[in-house]
């Protein structure tokens, strides 16, 4: 199977007092989707945005809401972003003891279910799990903040990622997000990452929508080598 290159530009780099021109940038650039960080101030130590501005951005694009939830109890809060018009919904493994029923939950309410770990997470605690998920996010930084470091260790697991899914039969997307930029991009290609979250390395430029042109050429390049 092969997964195309999907870049996902998160919002949490734009700025939120003009979101609605820095959505257009990456459209034109040519995004995949657009990846919206949500934390609460206890699973995460920072506080970002929630359902209110979910409900906005749908509508302000017709591109896919990617929705990575940084809060505890994520239960208690899928409904709400399903009706807020998300397509992915993202769920820690370290924020609920009932992941099951949290990636149940959220293809129940129409959404496309994934699982993220931490840098200190192994990828054998989603032993369970990898069967019934759209996508499996593999943080590169400690979730948070962007603008961080990227940490290397994330090309380990998503190689492991790809061979359990090749061994297994699966087909779960790989996701990488936190200090993804033209750097490092053409090794987690490589890995097997498909799905690319950047916040910094588009947002933070002159131009968002020729940063991201140049790291998606950069990634389906890679992807023809890996071919
Ligand atoms: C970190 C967030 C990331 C963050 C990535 O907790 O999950 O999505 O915005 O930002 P950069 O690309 O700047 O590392
Ligand atoms: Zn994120």
């Amino acid at each position: 199977m092969n997964y195309p290159i999907e870049i996902a530009p998160s919002i949490l780099a734009a700025n939120f007092a003009c979101l609605g021109d820095d959505i257009r940038a990456v459209e034109r650039g040519g995004a995949a989707m657009l990846h919206v960080d949500v934390m609460d101030g206890h699973f995460v130590p920072n506080i970002s945005i929630g359902v209110p501005v979910v409900a906005s951005l749908r509508k302000a694009t017709r591109l896919p809401l990617d929705v990575h939830l940084m809060i505890e109890s994520p239960e208690l809060y899928i409904q709400a972003f399903a009706g807020a018009g998300t397509n992915m919904i993202s769920v820690h493994q370290e924020a609920t003891p009932h992941l099951d029923r949290a990636l149940a939950m959220i293809r129940e309410h129409g959404c496309r279910p994934g699982v993220v770990i931490n840098p200190a997470t192994p990828v054998a605690t989603l032993s369970e799990v990898l069967g019934n998920v759209d996508h499996v996010l593999v943080m590169s930084v400690n979730p948070g903040f962007g603008g961080q470091k990227f940490i290397s260790g994330a090309l380990g697991k998503i190689r492991e990622l790809k061979l359990i899914r090749e061994r297994y039969n699966h087909n779960f997307r790989i996701e990488v997000d936190g200090g993804v930029g033209p750097e490092n991009v053409v090794d987690l290609v490589r890995a097997g990452a498909s799905m690319l979250v950047a916040g910094t390395s588009i947002f933070h430029t002159p131009d968002a929508a020729d940063a991201l042109r140049s790291l998606k050429e950069l990634a389906s390049g890679a992807l023809v080598q890996r071919a």
